[in-house]
Formats: C-alpha cells, structure tokens, sequence
C-alpha cells in the first residue's frame, strides 16, 4: 500500500481553505465558524511542522494562532449570548476517530510490531480469556522514545490494526484520538471538562480507545497540587480509576515521558511503557524504498542508504527523499526531461542533514527516571 504524504502546500491548502470558509460564517453562524476555525487550525499546525523552510513554518504557525484566536472569540460570544457553555466545539475535538492506517503501512520497526502484538492487541481481542493468566485489568500503554521515529504514527497504526482484528470478530471499536495540545490549546479554561468527556464519550461507546498524543504537556508532573496543570492531571487520575476494568484502553504518546506524572505512568495505571527506538539498519532500507516508492528513481541501492543512515529518524528519512525528489522536480522542469531520482541526489541529502535525536539521547540518559520499566535495559544495554 502506497501512503499519501501530505505536503506543506496540501496542508497550507486545506487550513487556508477552512480559514477561509470559517471567516464566511463568522456572522450567521458563529458557532459553527468557530468549529471551523479549529480545524483551520489544526490544518495549518501541521503544515508548520511540514514547512522546509523557517518562513514557510512561521507564516503557518501565524496563521493557525489568528485561526484560534477566533475561534475562542466566537465561543465566548456563543457562550455569553447563550448564558451557559456551549460544548459544540469541545464535541467536534471528540469525533470518533476513523483510522486509515493498520501495520501493514508501517515499513520495518518489525520488533515493535511484534511487542505491541503481543501486549496490547492479543490482550484485547482475546480480553475473556487474559484474566485466567494475568491479574488485574489491562494497563494503559505508552509509546516514547525521541521525535520523528513514529510514536504518534504507530499509535494510529496501532489503532488501526486494532479496529480491523477486532471486526473480524464482529466487534466494533471506537477511537477517540486528541493531542494534548489540543485540549490544552482549543478552549481555555475547559481542559478538565474535556478530559471528563473524552472520557464519558469512550464509556458511552465500548469497546473503546483513547489515544493522548504528546500527553507530557496535558500530564505533566504536579508541583502545586491546587494550580490548574495539577488539577487536569487529577482529572485524569479520577477518570482513569473509574473506568478501570472497563473495555476502555489508553495509549499516551510522549517525548519527554520524564515530564509525565509518575502517579499516570505507574503501574496499574499507564504501566506499559513501550520504547520507540530509531529504526535499526534494516528498518531503514524498507523505509527509503517506503518513501521513494512508485517515484521516478532510476539505480538505487537501498542497502548502501540504510548503511550511510545511522542515526536518522524516519521523519528525516522522509524529509531527505522528499528534498531528493524536490530537487529533481525543479531540474525536470527546467530541462523539459523527467529526470530520475538517483542514489548520488538521496546521498547529497543525507550529507547535507544532520541527524537531530542525539540531544535527545542525551537529555533522556539524565532525565528517564527508573520507574520506566525496560528502559535501563534497551537504552543502556544493562
Ligand atoms: N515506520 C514508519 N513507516 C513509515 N513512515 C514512518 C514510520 N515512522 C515514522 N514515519 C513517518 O515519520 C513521520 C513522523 O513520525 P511521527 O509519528 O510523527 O513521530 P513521533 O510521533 O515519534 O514524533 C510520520 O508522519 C510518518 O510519515
Ligand atoms: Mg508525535
């Protein structure tokens, strides 16, 4: 299956769009315009992480931050107007999430596969017959490990090969996927009541799945027990404990899982904790045939690329075959020839980048605390 990458220009495109027509209903309906908005938002933040350039990235990012400051402007109206909270906007965050993805769109990374086989989908789809061997109900997951190597990809994979082997036995599962940012982002004031209903919506709707991507900023460890981070962070907690047992599962994905409240990873809670490494030698040939697929490529030598990528997230990987194929795009147009993309233009791109993850590595080294099972052994090999 070939994946569709999204581009900055689509993404732009489509924030644009719903800008646009969010901006025609502000008036007649203002409500309606805000849900828009947020949409246009989200749209246009993805651009700005798609963005190859720092203008191209700041010019989305300006224009996702005017998207949400109107939407907050037209819900507090909506809000006066209406004495009482209306919850539209907070609804559409809410929408069921329908996945596109399942593993089969994920090139290598044949270990994690494995791993999350095993501990998250067979304890699920085989859920009557887990209590006779495992204590206790099925803990929440979390997927870390350092940006670009495919957390919030795979949590939607996941989901997706999930839904698919649960249809087989004739289960329905509802997905409820957010980012952190959003609750925190879309409405101020309301992230506790839009941890609660993420929460009442996947109670409602069961067998479900609620995935929290970027959850260290919605999360994050409570100092003063009474400010409003810490209260969202209790919030969770006591919706957490009330659907334990429950045919509800939860997979966070963090950057900084050493940010996370230690009461929301531990066990019994958020116990799972799955470490998304970078991909392994052989991961990275799949994932430059997976990105150069069906492109116009003439001699590559896929082994060679994996050899001269150590280090490389799949996110670089993607963005160094993307730059490659650019680059020849524009050399097409200017000489009227399709000109192929070879092994010398992915080489010049791969020299031209420099991997990012080693900051990571080194903050995690001194941050990752010990209660993050697995971690010592994968990371320092101890
Ligand atoms: N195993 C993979 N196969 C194909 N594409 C991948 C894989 N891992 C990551 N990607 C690509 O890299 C991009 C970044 O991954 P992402 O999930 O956003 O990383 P993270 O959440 O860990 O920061 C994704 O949009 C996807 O296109
Ligand atoms: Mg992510």
């Amino acid at each position: 299956m070939v994946l569709k990458m999204v581009s900055y220009k689509e993404a732009l495109a489509a924030g644009n769009t719903y800008f646009s027509n969010a901006k025609r209903l502000e008036r007649t309906e203002p409500e309606k315009a805000a849900m828009i908005y947020l949409k246009a938002n989200r749209e246009l933040v993805k651009a700005s992480t798609l963005a190859r350039t720092f203008d191209e990235a700041n010019f989305a990012m300006n224009k996702a931050e005017e998207a949400k400051t109107r939407a907050k402007k037209l819900t507090k109206k909506e809000t006066m107007h209406n004495g009482e909270s209306n919850n539209s906007a907070l609804e559409m965050l809410l929408e069921e999430y329908i996945p596109n993805t399942t593993f089969s769109d994920v090139a290598g990374m044949d270990d994690l596969k494995h791993t999350l086989e095993v501990s998250v989908i067979q304890p699920i789809i085989y859920r009557d017959l887990y209590p006779l061997y495992a204590k206790g109900s099925i803990d929440g997951f979390l997927l870390f490990g350092p940006p670009g190597c495919g957390k919030t990809y795979f949590a939607k994979a996941l989901a997706g090969e999930l839904k698919k082997q649960l249809e087989k036995n004739g289960e329905e599962l509802h997905i409820y996927k957010i980012s952190a940012a959003e609750i925190l982002n879309s409405l101020v004031g309301e992230s506790e009541k839009m941890v609660k209903k993420l929460f009442d919506e996947a109670k409602k709707h069961k067998p479900s799945l609620i995935i929290i991507d970027e959850a260290d900023s919605l999360l994050k460890t409570r100092n003063d027990k009474t400010d409003y981070a810490s209260r969202i962070v209790n919030q969770f907690l006591s919706c957490y404990d009330d659907v334990r047992g429950e045919e509800i599962y939860i997979i966070l994905t963090s950057n900084f899982p050493w940010e996370l409240d230690p009461a929301v990873v531990r066990r019994g809670r958020i116990g799972n904790h799955i470490y998304v490494s970078l991909p392994d030698k052989s991961a990275r040939e799949k994932l430059f045939e997976h990105f150069l697929h069906e492109l116009n490529v003439s001699k590559i030598n896929y082994k060679q690329l994996a050899e001269i990528s150590e280090g490389y997230t799949p996110a670089e990987i993607e963005s160094i075959c993307r730059a490659a194929g650019l680059y020849k795009f524009h050399k097409s147009i200017k000489s009227g020839k399709k000109e192929p993309i070879t092994q010398k233009d992915i080489e010049r791109e791969i020299a031209e980048k420099k991997p990012m993850s080693e900051m990571w590595f080194e903050i995690a080294e001194k941050k990752m605390p010990k209660h993050y099972n697995n971690w010592y052994n994968i990371f320092t090999g101890e």
